[in-house]
């Protein structure tokens, strides 16, 4: 009797692992776990009841419709997205994600890039001082950035060249822009379309100064070497731009 009970429980305990190893969303109803960072509007953010929305999501949901699988997600920490992707824990990234960057092309592959954008110095409405990128130089601002960010890299070069007084990194560009509002930073680097989503929901109180500092453009991330992801996505992709749902999607986000 005892046995049998053993030999129940241990089954039972394998069986379990087995389902927690299965981290990857449920792959068996061809359900995939895409990872973001959710205080990047309006690609990707939150709606009053908590869900992960915005233009990826629109934008991966239309893609995954299209070749028959389906998405769920996870809100992570910017710096931690290509870690679960390594490890295995989750299958793509949506999160406006620049994928021109070697470093992490080494980690993970990008689809074909669906967003240019680039990245803007942010800093509060009354600022006069600060008129662009140079003018951050001095020696004595504060400047914040997101975790991990392309906007992160660049403070973080500042502050090593010793031309600004302090890197503020940050887990959520909400909490870096309000630094900005509350005059505990002087400055933001951020990506262009996500300032002017800020802007516009805090009118009067930020504003973006100068030129855009770099180009980048947006892919989603697979796992290294999942090309059968990989190529579902692009092909996906390139029949949302072809069937007019790219440009529905890019005005219900950005033309509102
Ligand atoms: N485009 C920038 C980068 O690639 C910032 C992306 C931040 N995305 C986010 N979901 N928080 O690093």
């Amino acid at each position: 009797m005892k046995k049998v009970l053993v030999l129940a429980l241990s089954l039972a305990m394998v069986f379990s692992l087995s389902i927690m190893t299965t981290a990857c969303g449920d792959e068996e109803n061809g359900t995939l776990l895409a990872v973001t960072e959710p205080t990047f509007p309006p690609f990707d953010t939150t709606d009053e009841d908590g869900n992960l929305v915005g233009f990826d999501m629109d934008l991966m949901n239309a893609i995954a419709e299209d070749q028959g699988f389906k998405v769920e997600y996870q809100a992570l920490s910017f710096d931690a997205l290509i870690p679960a992707l390594e490890a295995d824990q989750a299958d793509l990234i949506t999160a406006g994600m620049n994928a021109e960057d070697p470093e992490r092309q080494e980690k993970v592959d990008f689809s074909n890039t669906y967003y240019d954008s680039g990245l803007a110095v942010v800093v509060k409405e009354g600022n006069d001082k600060i008129k662009g990128f140079d003018d951050l130089k001095g020696g004595k601002m504060k400047v914040a950035s997101q975790t991990a960010t392309t906007g992160a890299v660049e403070t973080l070069k500042l502050k090593d060249e010793g031309k600004i007084a302090e890197a503020v990194i940050l887990d959520g560009f909400d909490t870096c822009i309000q630094q900005v509002v509350n005059e505990d930073v002087d400055a933001v680097i951020i990506d262009l379309p996500v300032a002017q989503s800020y802007m516009s929901k805090q009118p009067g109180k930020i504003k973006t100064v100068g030129d855009v500092l770099n180009a980048e453009s947006y892919g989603f991330a697979v796992q290294k070497g999942n090309k059968e992801l990989l190529d579902k996505i692009n092909a996906g992709l390139k029949n949302m731009k072809d069937n007019g749902t790219y440009a529905e999607l890019y005005s219900k986000w950005f033309e509102q």
